[in-house]
């Protein structure tokens, strides 16, 4: 993953750099550095790198004064090599050359070897130092002294996907970023230029930005830009006016992001729906009506969370529009041969819309001639949204906590829409009916708020989990998804390991680990499936497993001894699945919080997977 950032101005950059990478830490945080160039005669890199996060990064670059007009910098999600400072970009090359990557160099061994035979020496185990060294040894081949075209020869010989952004004391006032993969926006300030991995981090600075696509190389110097194509011909690229983002990144009274927005769940999911006043496919975007109404069928591709939230939505479409719907984890779609529905909907389904392995996916369903396509995205600003034929946005907010919580439910939200709109247009939703699940879902910001008032039993509850080293989750039908979020939350923040099954497959073989040291979760809304969970929950029982069942008012299980029992308000029919996974957030949340885990920024993850 990794975020980048490049600035080229009159004035000392280090404030913007630093800014930028903090503002970019969900992309990653196992390390973090800068580059700055020097002027004066003989112009000089210096740089500064940290193994903590940012701030202490700032620290550093304050005591020892750093200052420069030009320099880029990176926040690390460690691929090639452990976050170590040899390894925190940016990376060097004799001392004139310096570059931040985001991405993989696939073919970085082969390089390496290359690049040693022609006596370049390497001192990390990353593959970013062969684009170091490459950008080096072309700048200085015959023919060459132009960092753009040193660059441009680099990156022809690159297999995979990068975000680079360079830097030489050869050439102090420019920058040369390039993109394949990994997005890349140009800043446009009034007497400075930028470059970053993500509009946001240069809000400080600039709200209009130029998106790189695929292939471009972009020459940035402090008074102006220039973008050229994979072809390396003059490309010119519309300036985007981007949304400054608000005060929605405030922890206000909370501890953590995560908790703060757990709590803001009733509002997010109200202003998803601002708007909605009747099931109406124009939600969707203008050409929506014709494609909605001629598909027949859905192929959802997502990942971890996002997936969750289409598996639930399977069931929905399935069920109130009749037509079939396949969920597929993107990485694995996109390598598998698989056969197209020229006919289906291709529904990518992100909270960042930055997922490399989803947008992979949809780019692959794409050239096997889906055309069909939707995105359901928190971003509007993301890659995702500009590359399907409809978009719903959610309207989370600025999610900040790597565990997704807000945009889980706002996806749900959008996804019940679809499925009504599917329902409609193909007759299967009565005036009646439609009005019934609008009422359904005008409520679900209550019942999202009568969920979080049930924090204290949860608390009691997360009390016990804490001291357990291993957590099985179970639920029927539609929530069984919401038992895999429930697993996947847990062992996310607290990395306390988790499973989940749908409760009819304990018997066949996960049973064998229930004892008195596994506690169970059952999520039991008063459903059609629930007397058969009742019978499955009696199995675990048998074995001495503790259970902590997360029931509706009317659902009938009583509480007792090793039955722990919280009860939802009310029964939300189809849609349930949005409000039972509330208290299992809440469960991850506090058994984290009591295992001192560091909550917003889990070890070894990010918010943004921007690598295959
Ligand atoms: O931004 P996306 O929704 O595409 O992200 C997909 C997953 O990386 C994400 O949901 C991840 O599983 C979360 N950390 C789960 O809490």
């Amino acid at each position: 993953m990794c975020g980048i950032v490049g600035a080229a101005s009159r004035r000392n950059v280090v404030p913007v750099l630093i800014e930028g990478i903090r503002r970019l830490e969900y992309r990653g945080y196992d390390s973090s550095g800068l580059c700055v160039i020097d002027g004066g005669e003989r112009p000089a890199l210096e740089r500064c790198v940290s193994v903590a996060r940012v701030a202490d990064l700032a620290r550093q670059a304050d005591a020892c004064g750093l200052t420069g007009t030009v320099g880029i910098s990176h926040t690390r999600w460690a691929t090639h090599g452990a976050p170590t400072e040899d390894n925190a970009h940016p990376h060097t090359s004799h001392g004139e050359v310096a570059v931040v990557h985001n991405g993989i160099i696939e073919n970085f061994e082969a390089l390496r070897d290359e690049l040693a035979a022609a006596g370049y020496a390497f001192r990390t185990q990353t593959d970013t130092e062969v684009i170091a060294h490459l950008v080096h040894r072309e700048w200085h081949a015959p023919g060459g002294g132009d960092l753009f075209r040193a660059v441009q020869s680099a990156t022809a010989r690159f297999k995979g996907a990068y975000a680079i952004a360079v830097i030489s004391t050869l050439e102090p006032g420019r920058i040369v970023g390039a993109r394949a993969g990994s997005p890349l926006v140009v800043g446009l300030g009034e007497d400075d230029h930028y470059l970053a991995s993500d509009a946001a981090a240069l809000l400080p600075v600039t709200r209009r930005v130029v998106y790189l696509e695929e292939g471009d190389i972009a020459d940035v110097r402090r008074e102006r830009y220039t973008i050229f194509d994979a072809r390396g011909e003059p490309a010119d690229r519309p300036t985007t006016i981007v949304e400054a983002a608000g005060g929605q990144a405030e922890l206000g009274p909370y501890r953590h992001f995560m908790q703060k927005e757990i709590f803001e769940q009733p509002r997010a999911v109200s202003d998803t729906l601002e708007g909605v006043t009747g099931i109406d496919a124009a939600l969707f975007g203008p050409a929506a009506h014709e494609v909605l109404g001629r598909v027949d069928s859905v192929l959802v591709l997502a990942c971890g969370t996002s997936y969750y939230a289409g598996s639930v939505a399977r069931y929905w479409i399935e069920a109130l529009a009749g037509i079939p719907c396949h969920v597929e984890i993107a990485s694995e779609y996109r390598y598998r041969e698989s056969v197209p529905d020229p006919n289906a909907l291709v529904l990518v389904i992100s909270q960042s819309g930055e997922t490399a392995d989803t947008l992979a996916a949809l780019k692959h369903a794409q050239e096997l001639g889906h055309r069909h396509t939707l995105a359901i995205c928190n971003v509007p600003t993301s890659t995702m949204v500009r590359q399907t034929a409809l978009v719903y946005l959610t309207r989370a907010g600025i999610e900040v906590g790597v565990a997704s919580t807000k945009a889980f439910t706002t996806q749900l939200t959008a996804l019940f829409l679809l499925a009504c709109t599917l329902a409609k247009l193909r007759g299967r939703l009565t005036a009646e009916q439609e009005a019934y699940w609008l009422r359904g879902l005008r409520h679900l910001p209550a019942a999202l708020q009568a969920a979080l008032a049930l924090e204290p039993a949860i608390i009691a509850w997360s009390e016990k989990f804490a001291r357990k080293q291993h957590a099985l989750f179970l639920g029927r039908g539609q929530h069984y998804p919401i038992a895999l979020e429930g697993a996947l939350k847990l062992k996310e923040i607290s990395y306390i390991h988790a499973e989940a099954y749908p409760a009819g497959e304990l018997k066949h073989g996960p049973l064998a680990l229930v004892d008195r040291d596994m506690p169970v979760v059952a999520i039991a809304p008063n459903d059609a499936l629930l007397e058969k969970l009742k019978s499955n929950l009696q199995e675990v029982r048998a074995r001495g497993g503790e259970l902590y069942v997360v029931a509706d008012l009317d659902s009938h299980i009583a509480a007792g001894d090793g039955i722990h029992v919280i009860r939802l308000p009310e029964h939300a029919g189809l849609l349930s699945p949005i409000v039972h996974v509330v208290p299992l957030q809440l469960l991850a949340y506090h058994a984290a919080v009591i295992r001192g885990t560091d909550v917003d920024k889990p070890r070894n993850l990010a918010k943004s997977v921007t690598v295959e």
